[in-house]
């Protein structure tokens, strides 16, 4: 049987197992979108129908052009229109709203504030006129590494503002990881916190980005620090004579200051996003300005399906893309009350999450398969204490199984609330597979159908289309653009056309058709439609819905002086989905050694992080190659994964796996 027929045979036994479930009829007659024919309107219609997205928004002038697809695949959406991104989600709400919450944010020590509307307004004006002293001009990119707290959505929104294109750098990533990214957006201006909390520890953050400046080769200007507590900087943190600026003391100097939004085309970039690829180097995702807004905005309101008055909890960090466009950009975009949550979800207690819950009386709640597995782990119990009743729910980033989203359905949703699997990426700005819920059924471990213009396609390695609907596995591509698309890799258009798109494009053309935007991931168009998503195909993993490249963690291995070889693939794991395994083989003369493997684990948290640490070292004598002296990660990834090792004829050494397992079951 080929591997295709196997994948064929495991789906086929799965889809007959997983019933339809309805939405209820209440949640129907309330959605945002019931109107059956947006499918067909879109696709009939492609791309005007996308203007209704772009009206949603305010603009200063109106776009002459949906789409200008004259140099594929740089497209441009909305041209010749303009507008501010931080109006949008901020001033023009205040006539109706201004005493509305607009970002509820709770921190993991219990504080609590209520942003308003207004009060948004007054701290986004400040901290722009604070950014313009700080030297920062209309499109400077401006580094943030902030954390949960609301000086980060504050610092985007003021960054929207003047025309800054704002690179938010995870928390969670080391000095290095910062540093690079630095560089590589050539920041004059960055913008970090004293501190902040992460189970009951006061962690001093600053001190990341103080390491990271003496690292980047870039001499930064100014690096702007908030306090988590008011006027009260961290008792470890120091301050820079001339380079570091207290933002409260910027503040103040600002106090009733109001910056006009800047108006900016369309086209001009909104931020970057740095994500792991299948090279070493991280790349700059860049969002433009108009079609990014409307494409969040856009599906906020017809797939989390937000009203204005409701209080939305997405549960994931603004530090990545889903919290950008579904916590900050589209959920302010359409005037919601957005709550924000600091800390751990099992701090202090593993009833964190659904205190917060009923505490704010939260309609619409979003998180990620690593999530519910994990809250699935700890019981039942705990949703079970707290009174809270969610009309609808998503999930996001990963793969989510059947058993862990009838979990989630039957002990978060009460059996009543929708559930949306969103299929989506850093790269494509919003969601482009998911059901709009109001008219597709839910299909537990499928993320459903495409989004209203959406062209999804399924190919085989040769590039040749499988058949539509017929279940079988292959590569997942858009056919189309869609004005969410990032508009190129920050700085490197030959990257952008290298990783997305040559593979299966004819890249001499600029005929848009012959322009096909490859996603790395492999997926299964079911025999009713539904698209179910497999995982990346390529070198890239997906840690508790952390994206990590496999070179990445590789590169930072074989830094650790004693290593001589190192490959990292992913092992599956039941609560984060992927975990990476190190397989390494040590110089000569050097004896493995704990000693190594702490050095190994400590080089993984300098170069990305804490969460990329990996699952398991194992020292080898060999690594499995090919002739050409290429290594065969898929066979290391199987003996990860306790799995058949298949052919191993085309091994230089066809017998280094199977010594590589015995060696992996003897430690
Ligand atoms: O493999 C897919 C997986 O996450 C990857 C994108 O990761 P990132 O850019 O970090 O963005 C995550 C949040 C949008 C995809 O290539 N992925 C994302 N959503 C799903 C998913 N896999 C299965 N089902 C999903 N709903």
């Amino acid at each position: 049987m080929s591997d295709d027929d196997d994948i064929d045979a495991a789906l086929e036994s799965r889809l007959t197992e997983q019933e339809y479930f309805r939405p209820s009829p209440d949640f129907v007659g309330q959605a945002n979108c019931t109107d059956s024919d947006i499918y067909d309107r879109y696709e009939e219609n492609y791309p005007e129908a996308f203007a209704e997205y772009a009206e949603l928004l305010d603009w200063d002038e109106r776009w002459d052009q949906v789409l200008d697809d004259s140099n594929p695949p740089f497209y441009g959406w909305f041209t010749g229109g303009k507008l501010n991104a931080s109006a949008n989600c901020i001033d023009r709400h205040l006539d109706e709203r201004k005493n509305q919450t607009a970002l509820l944010w709770e921190g993991e020590d219990g504080t609590q504030r209520n942003i308003t509307y207004q009060d948004l307004y007054r701290e986004v004006n400040q901290m722009a006129a604070a950014l313009k002293d700080a030297g920062v001009e209309e499109d400077d990119v401006v580094t943030l590494h902030l954390p949960m707290v609301p000086a980060l959505p504050i610092t985007m929104l003021a960054c929207a503002r003047i025309g800054a294109p704002h690179s938010e750098v995870f928390a969670g990533f080391s000095a290095q990881a910062l540093a690079d990214r630095v560089d590589d957006a050539d920041s004059d201006v960055v913008v970090t916190v004293d501190g902040y909390y992460r189970r009951g520890d006061f962690l001093n953050h600053k001190q990341k980005a103080d390491e990271a400046l003496d690292l980047a080769d870039k001499d930064v200007d100014k690096l702007l620090v908030w306090e988590r507590h008011d006027g009260e900087l961290h008792e470890d943190v120091g301050l820079q004579d001339g380079r570091d600026l207290l933002v409260s003391e910027l503040m103040a100097d600002n106090e009733r200051a109001t910056v006009e939004p800047v108006s900016r085309d369309a086209e001009d970039p909104l931020f970057l996003m740095y994500t792991s690829g299948t090279t070493g180097k991280p790349k700059g995702c860049q969002h433009r300005t108009g079609g990014y807004l409307s494409y969040a905005t856009a599906t906020s309101k017809y797939v989390l399906d937000i009203e204005p008055e409701d209080t939305y909890w997405c549960a994931a960090d603004i530090g990545w893309i889903t919290g950008h466009s579904y916590i900050v950009y589209g959920p302010l975009a359409l005037g919601t009350t957005s709550v924000m949550y600091e800390g751990a979800p099992d701090h202090p207690h593993k009833g964190r999450i659904w205190e917060i819950a009923e505490k704010y009386d939260v309609d619409v709640f979003h998180t990620s398969p690593t999530a519910v597995r994990m809250f699935m782990k700890w019981g039942e119990q705990y949703p079970q204490d707290y009174d809270f009743d969610f009309r609808h729910m998503t999930t996001v980033g990963e793969p989510i199984q059947p058993e862990a989203w009838l979990w989630y359905y039957k002990y978060i949703g009460d059996e009543d609330a929708v559930i949306v699997d969103t299929w989506w990426q850093t790269e494509t700005g919003g969601h482009l597979i998911t059901n709009l819920p109001a008219l597709k059924d839910m299909k537990p471990g499928s993320a459903g159908y495409p989004c209203p213009g959406i062209e999804p396609a399924i190919l085989d390695d040769n590039g040749e289309p499988l058949e539509e609907a017929a279940g079988r596995a292959g590569n997942l591509v858009i056919e189309k653009p869609w004005p969410g698309m990032l508009q190129t890799v920050y700085g490197d258009d030959e990257r952008f056309i290298d990783e997305y798109w040559r593979d299966f494009s004819d890249t001499d053309s600029d005929d848009m058709a012959d322009w096909v935007y490859k996603a790395g991931d492999g997926a299964v168009h079911e025999r009713d439609g539904y698209f179910r998503i497999l995982g990346r195909l390529d070198d890239v993993m997906n840690v508790a819905g952390h994206r990590l490249g496999t070179m990445e963690l590789e590169s930072a291995v074989s830094e650790v002086e004693d290593v001589a070889e190192a490959a990292v693939v992913s092992r599956e794991h039941d609560e984060k989905g992927e975990v990476p395994d190190v397989y390494v083989i040590l110089r000569e003369g050097v004896e493995p050694s704990e000693e190594v493997r702490q050095r190994i684990v400590t080089a993984v948290e300098e170069e990305i992080g804490k969460f990329a640490r990996p699952n398991a070292i194992a020292f080898v004598d060999d690594l499995p190659k090919t002739r050409s002296g290429k290594i065969m990660r898929r066979l290391l990834e199987n003996i990860s994964n306790d799995e058949d090792l298949g052919d191993t004829t085309t091994l230089r050494d066809p017998s280094v796996p199977e010594r590589i397992r015995d060696q992996v079951q003897d430690d």
